[in-house]
């Protein structure tokens, strides 16, 4: 099998779960060397000593993307560790939301827009520089089908992913010049660990799993896999004439004429 991101080094935030996990998992199946920035120290390190174990190169930082200078630190980290980053997947974000949107604190507003929106700018930010410096770049940030439309009871988490939509398309049109790529992945429902545990809170867990898997016209939620693929997609050349652009991966959920 040809590695299609041979050699590269790529950092994915938020890789010691889910989507992420997915993603650094498969890029270091396609040659890549992968930082793991996450601030989840004990899921980190294990995915990271898995991968390692599996013969690839990986390093785990423990990192909160909300704060610039541990930003900072992950990608010096990453640096002198893996090589100077070409690949940025900007995956992790806080997934919380509020069921009374006039209950909405100016904490909860404010740690969502932390994570979600200036986190992953954040990253950008420092990342940015050694893309230009190596004249080729490409960041894929994620989205969700939160960032086109509105469902209620997603508040203000739907807010932060438009708002990633505007990053990308901002950033696309300032580092064109440059040989650097902005896109959005913009995933349906995933089944990821967290939702397991989610749907296991309510009173009948194959239930709420069927109800969210019912709103897509593939009558299915996606697997983990099946968004590290489109990831992969956006993050290598394949995609070489493709920035600003938003890749919905929804199982055919936004065709849909809800009323
Ligand atoms: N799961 C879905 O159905 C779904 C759908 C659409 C979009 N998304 C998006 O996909 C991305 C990944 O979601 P997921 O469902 O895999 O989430 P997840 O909760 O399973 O994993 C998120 C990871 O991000 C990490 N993280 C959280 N806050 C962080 C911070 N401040 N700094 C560093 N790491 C942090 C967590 O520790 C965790 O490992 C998110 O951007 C999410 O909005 C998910």
């Amino acid at each position: 099998m040809t590695e299609r991101l041979k050699d590269q080094v790529a950092i994915v935030t938020g890789a010691a779960d889910g989507i992420g996990h997915a993603i650094a998992e498969l890029f270091c199946k396609q040659g890549a060397r992968v930082c793991v920035a996450d601030i989840n120290g004990e899921l980190g390190a294990e995915v990271v000593a898995d991968l390692n174990g599996q013969g690839y190169q990986a390093i785990f930082v423990k990192t909160d993307i909300s704060s610039s200078a541990a930003v900072a630190a992950m990608v010096q980290e990453t640096v002198d560790k893996l090589g100077a980053p070409t690949i940025l997947v900007n995956n992790a974000a806080l997934i919380s939301v509020s069921s009374d949107v006039l209950e909405t604190t100016d904490e909860q507003w404010q740690r969502n827009f932390a994570v979600n929106v200036d986190g992953m700018w954040k990253c950008c930010r420092e990342v940015l520089p050694h893309m230009k410096a190596a004249g080729v770049g490409s960041i894929v940030n994620i989205g969700s089908v939160h960032s086109f439309k509105i469902v209620p009871n997603y508040f203000p988490y739907a807010v932060t992913k438009h708002a990633v939509i505007g990053l990308t398309r901002n950033l696309a049109v300032e580092f064109g010049q440059y040989n650097i790529r902005v896109n959005a992945l913009c995933p349906g429902m995933v089944e990821t660990p967290a939702a397991f545990k989610a749907w296991a809170k309510t009173p009948d867990p194959a239930a709420a799993r069927a109800a969210i898997a019912n709103v897509h016209p593939l009558k299915r939620n996606s697997s983990t896999g099946e968004m590290a693929y489109p990831a992969l997609f956006l993050a290598s050349s394949e995609s070489s004439f493709m920035t600003g652009q938003s890749l919905i991966v929804d199982g055919g959920r936004s065709a849909l004429y809800h009323d």
